[in-house]
C-alpha cells in the first residue's frame, strides 16, 4: 500500500470520525433542549434558554406552579394543625393530588418521577366534577322560621371546606347532650353542624356550654363544629350576644362544663314551661345549613364507626359500584348497634362483631323498638366478615316487613325533610320522611364496613305516662292530618305507609 492511499484512508477515517463526533453532539444537544424545557417550568430556570420566546410565559408558568403548590402546601398544613390522620386530611390529601396533577404535570422533576414509576393515573373523575356541588357562605345571620327565631351560623367552625371535600355530620341537641359532641367528633373527625333548642334562660347555659367546649376541650370543636341556636318566639331570652362576641370570649375552665352543673341540669327553662322538644326544626336547619354535600344527618347520641366520611367519598369517587348506577334516587344506610354501658364503642366492624357474639352488643332498639330500626339482610350483615374500604352490602326498599323503618342515612339535601309540626316527646319523627321516601321510589343502599354505634347504656323500655299520651295525640294527628297531605304532595305507591 503506498503512502498516498495510507493518507487518503487516514482523511476518509478522520472524516468518518468527525461525522460521528456531530452526531453525537447533535443528538445530546437535542436531548439537553428536551431537559431544557423540563426545568424551564419546573422552576429551575436555564440560562441556555433565557433570549427563549417562551421566556415571558414560563415565567408566568413558573408562578402560576409555585401558586398551587403553595396553596396545597397551606391548606394540608392548615389541616395538619389537627390531627394527620383526620379524615379532612385524607380527603383534601387524594382530591388534591388528582386536582394538583395538572400542576404538577409541568413540573419538570416530578413528572420524570411519575414517568418512571407507572404511566400517568388512568383518566378518572375528580369528586369535585362527580359531584357538581356550590360551597355555602358560614356567614352568621339571623331569621325567622314559622313560630322560632333562628340564629344560623351563630357560632361557625374555624375550617374551611369546599361542598366535595367531605361530610357533614348533622344533629340537634339542648344543652343536656353536649357531653356527646367530642366523642363524637373523635370518631368522625370532619364537619358537624348542629341546631341547639335554647329557648328563655336555657339561652345563657347553652351559650356558656359552647363557649366551654370552644376554650376547654379538644381543639376539633372550634374547628369542625358550627353552631345554629333556635327557640321558639313566646320563649325568646333576655339578651343575645353577637355571634362575634360568642365566638371572642373567652370562658374560665375551672367552672367546669355548664351542662353538668346541677342547677342548670334540673332546673331547665323547657321544664319548668313544659315545652315540646321541637326535633324536626333542629333536624332540618342543622342540615339545610351542612355546607357540604354529602351530609349524614343523625341524632348526637350515634357515634359512627371512625373514618366513615373518607372511606365514604372513596367509595363514591371509584363509581365501581353497580347499585350506584341505577337512576332512583338513593340514600346510604348505616346499621345502628348499642353497647352496654361497661363497653365502650367498636372501632371497627371485625370487633363490634365479637361484641355482638358476646352478647355486649345488640342491634339498636332490640328492646324498644324493633321495627323501626330493623335493616333488611341485617342477618347477612352480621355474618359477613369486615372487608377493606367501603361497598354497598344491599339495595333494600322501606317496604314489606319494613315498612315503618325509620334509617338513618347519609344523603344531600335534595331528600325529603323532617315535618316540623313532630315532636321528640310525641314519637314516630321521621316516619313522613319515610313514607316519603318510598312514595319517591328511593334505593336504600346499606353499607357494608361502616355503621353507627349508639353512646354506651343499654335502652330499655320505661313506662311514662306523660309521654305515651302526647304519642297516642300525635299519632292521631298523623293519621288525620299529616297522611292525607303527603298523599296529595306526594302521591301514593303501593306498599308504602307511614
Ligand atoms: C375561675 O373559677 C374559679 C372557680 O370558681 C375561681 O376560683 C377563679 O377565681 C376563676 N378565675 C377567674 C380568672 O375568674
Ligand atoms: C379493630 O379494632 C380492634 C380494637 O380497637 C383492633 O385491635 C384491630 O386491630 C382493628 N382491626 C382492624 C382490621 O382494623
Amino acid at each position: 500500500m503506498s503512502v498516498m492511499t495510507r493518507r487518503n484512508w487516514a482523511l476518509r477515517l478522520s472524516i468518518v470520525l468527525n461525522i460521528c463526533v456531530l452526531l453525537y453532539v447533535c443528538a445530546h444537544f437535542g436531548s439537553w433542549q428536551e431537559e431544557g424545557t423540563n426545568w424551564d417550568t419546573g422552576g429551575a430556570v436555564v440560562p441556555l434558554v433565557s433570549n427563549n420566546i417562551f421566556g415571558s410565559e414560563s415565567t408566568q408558568i413558573n408562578s402560576s406552579v409555585r401558586t398551587a403548590q403553595e396553596a396545597k402546601a397551606t391548606r394540608v398544613t392548615g389541616v395538619d394543625r389537627y390531627d394527620k390522620k383526620n379524615a379532612v386530611t385524607s380527603t383534601i390529601g387524594s382530591e388534591g393530588g388528582t386536582k394538583g396533577a395538572d400542576a404538577t404535570k409541568t413540573a419538570g422533576k416530578e413528572e420524570l418521577e411519575g414517568q418512571a414509576n407507572s404511566p400517568l393515573a388512568q383518566p378518572s373523575l375528580s369528586l369535585e366534577d362527580i359531584l357538581g356541588c356550590k360551597d355555602k357562605s358560614q356567614e352568621p345571620r339571623k331569621a325567622q322560621r314559622g313560630d322560632y327565631w333562628v340564629l344560623y351560623n351563630y357560632v361557625p367552625m374555624t375550617m374551611a371546606v369546599k361542598c366535595w371535600e367531605t361530610l357533614t355530620y348533622t344533629t340537634h341537641a339542648d344543652y343536656t347532650f353536649l357531653d356527646n359532641l367530642e366523642p363524637l367528633l373523635e370518631r368522625w373527625r370532619a364537619p358537624v353542624s348542629i341546631a341547639m333548642h335554647a329557648p328563655g334562660y336555657d339561652f345563657q347555659t347553652t351559650v356558656d356550654s359552647i363557649k366551654y367546649l370552644r376554650n376547654c376541650g379538644s381543639e376539633l370543636v372550634s374547628q369542625l363544629v358550627t353552631f345554629h341556636v333556635y327557640f321558639s318566639s313566646k320563649h325568646v331570652p333576655k339578651v343575645v350576644p353577637t355571634s362575634k362576641d360568642v365566638v371572642n370570649d373567652v370562658y374560665n375552665c375551672s367552672l367546669g362544663p355548664p351542662w353538668a352543673n346541677p342547677q342548670n341540669k334540673n332546673k331547665m327553662y323547657k321544664n319548668e314551661k313544659n315545652l315540646l322538644y321541637p326535633v324536626n326544626v333542629g333536624r332540618n336547619i342543622a342540615r339545610e345549613s351542612a355546607v357540604t354535600h354529602y351530609l349524614l344527618a343523625s341524632d348526637i347520641e350515634l357515634y359512627p364507626s371512625p373514618e366513615l366520611p373518607a372511606r365514604f367519598l372513596e367509595m363514591i369517587r371509584r363509581r365501581d359500584q353497580p347499585a350506584l348506577l341505577k337512576a332512583n334516587p338513593k340514600v346510604f344506610v348505616l346499621s345502628i348497634f348499642e353497647v352496654d354501658e361497661k363497653s365502650s364503642p367498636p372501632r371497627n366492624k371485625t370487633s363490634l362483631l365479637k361484641m355482638l357474639k358476646s352478647g355486649s352488643a345488640i342491634p339498636f332498639h332490640k328492646k324498644v323498638c324493633s321495627a323501626c330500626h330493623n335493616i333488611p339482610k341485617s342477618k347477612e350483615w352480621q355474618e359477613a366478615p369486615e372487608t377493606e374500604g367501603l361497598h354497598i352490602f344491599h339495595a333494600g326498599k322501606r317496604t314489606g316487613a319494613f315498612i315503618h323503618w325509620e334509617p338513618i342515612f347519609i344523603g344531600t339535601n335534595s331528600d325529603p325533610w323532617y315535618d316540623e309540626r313532630l315532636s321528640w316527646e310525641g314519637k314516630s319523627d321521621k316516619m313522613t320522611q319515610g313514607y316519603e321516601l318510598c312514595v319517591l321510589d328511593y334505593d336504600f343502599l346499606i353499607l357494608d364496613n361502616a355503621f353507627l354505634v349508639h353512646r354506651p347504656g343499654i335502652k330499655s323500655h320505661k313506662k311514662d305516662q306523660k309521654r305515651d299520651m302526647i304519642t297516642a295525640k300525635t299519632n292521631l294527628f298523623i293519621k288525620k292530618i299529616i297522611v292525607p297531605e303527603l298523599k296529595i304532595m306526594f302521591g301514593v305507591r303501593k306498599g308504602c305507609a307511614v
